[in-house]
């Protein structure tokens, strides 16, 4: 496939939560990760470790997590699904895709475990999800998709048992990676008017005033 282009892929690059079982050809795998690893790190420490999860007894218990993070952080839908129906669409689409992966997750082709070393750098979390997102953006130049997740997060520990990762190691999230069902963006995000500031806090920014709400995504989504 071609590639999208950088800006589309970045006003496309979306959460992807429904995956086909099909795998990932090793070539493509290894693509986006050889693109995650271009990311910048703290001092270029590259200290990040990926692991690819493709066993399923690891994927199943990865979803039974998943399961009881999905009970713990939205119960009323864990326990009555068909609650979701009534709601208005931009919060009914995201929960069942949601609630799709949390059941469908150990079918997908791989999980990829973004691991760091732990207490190394000043921002934590600073090191690694650039690369992340790099990841995500590179799935998208290559017609692939997939989400950061944070459901195993209470099972850090269990979870590194389980892979053989050391203490010294953080797992910093769990991005299930497969070929989508789903379409990619444009992502709807906050207008930058409401999100930037020019010199002082909440002091707008003129020239974003007056650009439109929706920003600029239509200038992209044309081509790709
Ligand atoms: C740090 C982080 C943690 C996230 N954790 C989860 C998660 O546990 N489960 C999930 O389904 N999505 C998770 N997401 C995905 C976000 O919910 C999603 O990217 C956001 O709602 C925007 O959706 P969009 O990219 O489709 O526009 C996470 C994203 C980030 C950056």
């Amino acid at each position: 496939m071609d590639d999208p282009g950088l800006f589309h892929t970045l006003y496309t690059t979306r959460a992807l939560r429904r995956l086909r079982p099909d795998p990932i050809p090793d070539h493509l795998l290894f693509q986006v990760l050889d693109a995650a690893i271009r990311a910048p790190s703290g001092g270029n420490a590259q200290d990040w470790r990926w692991l690819i999860i493709t066993e399923p007894e690891t994927k199943a218990a990865i979803g039974r997590w998943f399961q009881e993070a999905w009970e713990a952080y939205q119960p009323q839908y864990a326990a009555e699904p068909a609650l979701m129906d009534a709601l208005p669409r931009h919060r009914r689409l995201p929960l069942k895709a949601t609630a799709h992966l949390v059941a469908h997750i150990a079918e997908a082709p791989v999980i990829i475990a973004p691991c760091g070393t732990r207490g190394q750098h000043s921002t934590p979390g600073g090191s690694i999800f650039p690369a992340v997102q790099n990841l995500l953006l590179a799935a998208r130049g290559l017609g692939l998709g997939g989400v950061i997740t944070n459901f195993a997060r209470a099972h850090e520990a269990g979870l590194r048992t389980m892979l053989g990762v050391p203490d010294s190691q953080q797992v910093y999230c769990l991005v299930p990676l497969g070929y989508p069902t789903d379409l990619p963006g444009p992502v709807h995000r906050k207008p930058v008017r409401q999100v930037v500031f020019q010199d002082r806090w909440q002091q707008p920014w003129p020239y974003a005033l007056a650009q439109p709400d929706e920003g600029w995504g239509q200038r992209w989504l044309s081509d790709g």
